[in-house]
């Protein structure tokens, strides 16, 4: 088969091919590639990436058409204090945001971005986020000098050859994102396994709907569909255009009648969102035919159909998962999800050519090599504390390959949303589970949203950092307005999705986890898409409504009544402390904050 020429245009569409040539102009580019998306094309880029020592090739038997990458130690993460919202009024971006005027960062843009891809190919790499063709799917094209970006984007997005036909066809708006490593080469000089730059910048334009992304090869910093499209500018977008796109996972509950109620649900990061999505309902349940079925695990875009009900896409096509703690007794669907054609980064590699990460199994292998490329053994770790893999080491895995894809996770038209949830990592104040008394209630719950810091912040453990929404690093705009939209949302709906708080890490005086989690939270879920459907029955309380322990199926548990009765408890001392906390946010957000949070505020307080 003739090979085809990457360098000549996929696209006829004129607006792209001027962006494209005026972008290679900037950056100086040796070459242009046009990325089709083809399994070839892929398997191509990862040879090339093998052998520039970026990637390593797993052991094919035992994990098949998979690849192993190691970053830079200093491209690890997101990079909250390097990412800006330069719309044209910092009123606009908000208090939570890092602004800055963006005259001054399009000019700072062009002086970095001038020859930053000297001595390398700028790859045009076109992508859908939701299904192809779907009313509630965006559109965005990619510059980047990454071929590592290239491959794990094809993994979490649908990308090249049907995305063009989409662009030519000219209906809908593209995003365009330019990225680069900024790591120029001089002619004849050899390249480093992961180029990047120490000064980094992951910048959007709201109004002009832009991305630029300078120095960093890392997740949410570089696949620039997830993070920086799918929630800074389409948070933007959906404000603008009455829908919402939110750091939720999406999921569907199918019980014995075959009938499925879908629940879209927000937590933090480090709460379990990948493992509740892949929630494995205990024995007694699944022997009942109760199913949960997985549509997404991060990211969900909401939308009111014609008949004012509330539908939602998953916009991404893989899982980009943290690996260390993921194990088959965690989440043996992520297991299953990356056995095979997955791409994973900073783990430890072992000698068989394989991949471990702590958590992964009881027994540790002998002997590895880490994430930094040195020797690691078990002893290493006890006398150092090194760890095999980074913390934030991660799985980019084709969502179609875990076995509990929903068979509508394609569905152009999305899934019916009938309930909200909201968590965090609270030891103590918040009870395993309540239903808001309303909408307006249940958004001012959202906008108190709260998680613990972890042991990792010395001195500050056990504080609650605000994270309303989980959006605080993700909304593109100012706070209050997004709370405001969320106030203003039922009025296109004909049907109100119900709003429910989780909380599954509340300890007990001895400082015990006082919920199991994991499968064991489908009694939970039960409860929860019941009430949806208005049949479950719960008790009044000054925060909301709470399930009995009767209300509760226990079948195959053995939780004591006084143990739930604890778990539940409404603390009126803890109360006065949290409704004080969140009091701050509302300090920061005052001139943008919607009245009708204010009014529930001293609801609650009055309750109280
Ligand atoms: C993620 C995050 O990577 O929320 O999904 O940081
Ligand atoms: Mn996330």
């Amino acid at each position: 088969m003739k090979s085809r020429n990457p360098s000549v245009p996929l696209s006829e569409n004129q607006h792209l091919l001027r962006w494209v040539q005026k972008m290679a102009d900037l950056c100086k580019p040796a070459a242009i590639h046009w990325v089709d998306g083809s399994q070839e094309e892929s398997d191509a880029l990862s040879a090339q990436l093998v052998a520039n020592g970026t990637f390593v090739k797993l052991n094919e038997k035992l994990w098949p058409g998979c690849y192993y990458a190691r970053s830079d130690a200093g491209d690890v993460a997101r990079v909250e204090d390097r990412t800006y919202i330069c719309s044209l009024s910092k009123d606009t971006a908000g208090p939570t945001n890092n602004w800055v005027d963006p005259f001054q960062m399009r000019r700072k843009l062009k002086e970095i971005f001038a020859g930053c891809m000297q001595g390398r190919t700028m790859y045009v790499l076109p992508y859908s986020m939701g299904p192809v063709g779907s009313p509630i799917s965006q559109i965005g094209v990619e510059l980047t000098d990454s071929p590592y970006v290239v491959v794990n984007m094809r993994i979490m997005a649908r990308v090249g050859l049907p995305v063009y036909r989409e662009i030519d066809k000219a209906e809908k708006r593209v995003v365009p994102c330019i990225h680069s490593v900024g790591h120029p080469l001089k002619p004849g000089q050899k390249d480093v396994p992961w180029p990047c730059n120490p000064e980094k910048y992951i910048v959007h334009f709201p109004e002009t709907r832009e991305i630029w992304s300078f120095g960093s090869g890392y997740g949410g910093n570089a696949l620039l569909g997830k993070k920086c499209f799918a929630l800074r500018i389409a948070s933007n977008m959906a404000r603008d255009e009455g829908w919402m796109a939110e750091h939720m996972l999406i999921l569907g509950v199918e019980n014995p009648k075959g009938e499925k109620t879908y629940v879209a649900a927000a937590f933090p990061s480090a709460c379990g969102k990948t493992n509740f999505a892949m929630l494995i309902p205990p024995a007694h349940f699944s022997q009942q035919g109760w199913k949960v079925w997985t549509v997404g695990d991060d990211i969900a875009w909401i939308k009111p159909d014609a008949n004012g009900c509330l539908r939602a896409i998953n916009p991404e096509a893989g899982f980009f998962g943290v690996a260390p703690g993921t194990s088959n007794t965690t989440n043996p669907n992520a297991m299953v999800s990356l056995a095979k054609n997955t791409i994973f980064t900073n783990v430890a590699l072992t000698p068989e050519g394989g991949v471990w990460w702590e958590g992964m199994t009881d027994v540790p292998p002998a002997e590895c090599t880490d994430w930094q490329g040195k020797k690691w053994t078990p002893a290493i770790a006890k006398e150092t504390g090194a760890k095999a893999a980074h913390p934030n080491a991660r799985f980019t895995a084709p969502a179609s390959q875990c076995p509990t894809i929903d068979p509508d996770w394609e569905n152009p038209e999305g899934v019916p949303i009938s309930a909200f949830i909201f968590g965090g990592r609270r030891a103590t104040t918040m009870p395993l589970v309540y239903q808001a008394f309303n909408w307006s209630a249940g958004v001012y719950t959202g906008a108190t949203m709260g998680s613990e810091m972890t042991a990792a912040a010395a001195g500050t453990i056990g504080k609650v950092r605000r994270d309303p929404f989980a959006m605080l690093p993700f909304c593109g705009y100012n706070m209050g307005d997004y709370f405001r939209h969320w106030i203003k949302m039922p009025r296109n709906l004909t049907e109100t999705p119900r709003i429910f708080h989780v909380n599954w890490f509340r300890k007990d005086k001895e400082g015990k986890f006082m919920w199991p989690g994991f499968s064991e939270n489908m009694r939970v879920l039960k409860w929860i898409t019941d009430r949806a459907r208005g049949r479950a029955l719960g008790r009044e309380t000054p925060i909301g409504w709470q399930p009995r322990y009767e209300d509760l199926d226990w079948e195959g548990m053995d939780f004591p009544k006084e143990r739930f009765d604890e778990l539940q408890a409404f603390d009126r001392e803890a109360w006065r402390a949290e409704v004080l906390g969140q009091e701050e946010l509302f300090l920061d957000l005052h001139d943008h904050l919607p009245k009708e949070l204010i009014y529930e505020r001293q609801l609650l307080i009055c309750r109280m």
